[in-house]
């Protein structure tokens, strides 16, 4: 017999179209993805009209999939959770529509999920030791960069954020001007391997304002144009060997990782967090992992498999059984939104 609540999940709020079916808020019995990364590699960034069509054709079949591989027959689920904030609203919008459809049919509870709470909510799936409590969450994405303050599960609030590019966009911008591909944060990763971190260095992306654990990435994007560029942006782009943009990458990431690592142990010294987990796709980064691991000790540390990293809908119908537990029902009504709300 599973667990209940078996919550079905559906994630469409950028470039991966995902359904997953997860029992008990922990147990992920399914996770189905799509991403888009082909569709969009040769225009350098996700074209909003082209992804919102993808999941349309994409998320319909996933959902049966995820239902199939979870063996859990579509009479059983408890209610059906998806992302509604925050995102591409077009994305969202297919995602919803997707959702309602299931919802209607089977007659089952509809919950609108928010994307970001949900990458914190991460870290409770397919755990067996228990969490400590409060636990403090960096969220690390293409569109976010933030840390929440969760003093129970479901519970976020958000206690520092970028105040300009998110660490993944910083990281796909350098990416694309090394000319290392799409998309940039992974590439960056397979080059700086084979860099020296101190080749190049870079200024930290630290907020030096009193009680603030914010931080900042688009001057250290700016400062890379003007290390290759020159002062004045006078000359060209360079043509860089392997062993020069492996320099570049290597004490770009430094610089990235070593804001967040020293933004994270702060901020888990200020509340007192007794656990520290990553979630968001820049959270698959081993040099974050790493340093995250040395500066923490002492710390218990929620690293989720990369699979539950990046965009995923385990994470959508994890948060979902929580937010099932707590009575929330939403009607069809329930609309796309842009931004993320605390809760
Ligand atoms: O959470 P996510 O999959 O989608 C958003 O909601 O944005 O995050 C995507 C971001 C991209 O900026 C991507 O370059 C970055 O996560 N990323 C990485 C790695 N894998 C993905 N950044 C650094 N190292 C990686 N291994
Ligand atoms: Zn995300």
């Amino acid at each position: 017999m599973l667990e209940r609540p078996i919550i079905l999940g559906i994630e469409s709020s950028c470039d991966e179209s995902a359904a997953a079916v997860v029992a008990a808020g922990e147990r992920v019995l399914s996770n189905e993805v799509f991403s888009q990364v082909k569709l969009h590699r040769e225009h350098g960034g996700v074209v909003p009209e082209i992804a919102g069509r993808s999941h349309l054709d994409k998320l319909p079949p996933l959902v049966q999939r995820a239902l199939d591989q979870a063996g859990v027959a579509a009479e059983e689920l408890d209610a059906i959770a998806v992302t509604h904030r925050p995102g591409l609203v077009g994305c969202l919008l297919v995602g919803l529509s997707v959702a309602k459809t299931v919802a209607l049919v089977l007659g089952k509870p509809l919950l609108g999920i928010d994307h970001l709470q949900a990458h914190v909510d991460a870290a409770f799936l397919e755990r067996d030791e228990a969490i400590e409590l409060p636990l403090l969450a960096l969220v690390a994405s293409g569109g976010h960069t933030s840390l929440y303050l969760c003093r129970e599960r479901g519970q976020a609030e958000r206690v520092s954020r970028s105040r300009d590019d998110a660490a993944g966009e910083a990281l796909d911008k350098a990416a694309a001007m090394l000319g290392l591909g799409y998309p940039g944060g992974p590439a960056l990763e397979r080059s700086a391997r084979e860099g020296d971190r101190r080749a190049h260095s870079f200024k930290r992306g630290i907020i030096r304002e009193e009680g603030s654990f914010d931080v900042s990435f688009s001057g250290m994007k700016t400062a890379l144009l003007y290390k290759l560029r020159g002062p004045g942006l006078q000359r060209p782009m360079p043509e860089l060997s392997d062993a020069e943009r492996a320099d570049y990458a290597a004490s770009f990431q430094e610089a990235v990782v070593d804001t967040l690592v020293d933004r994270v142990r702060v901020a888990r010294d200020h509340y007192g967090a007794k656990a520290v987990a990553i979630g968001g796709g820049v959270a698959r980064n081993g040099r974050l992992r790493e340093k995250l691991r040395e500066a923490l000790e002492g710390t218990q540390l929620l690293f989720p498999d990369l699979a539950y990293c990046s965009d995923n809908a385990a994470m959508i119908a994890g948060l979902g059984a929580i937010r099932f537990r707590e009575g929330q029902r939403d009607t069809l009504d329930l609309e796309a939104a842009p931004r993320s709300r605390p809760c």
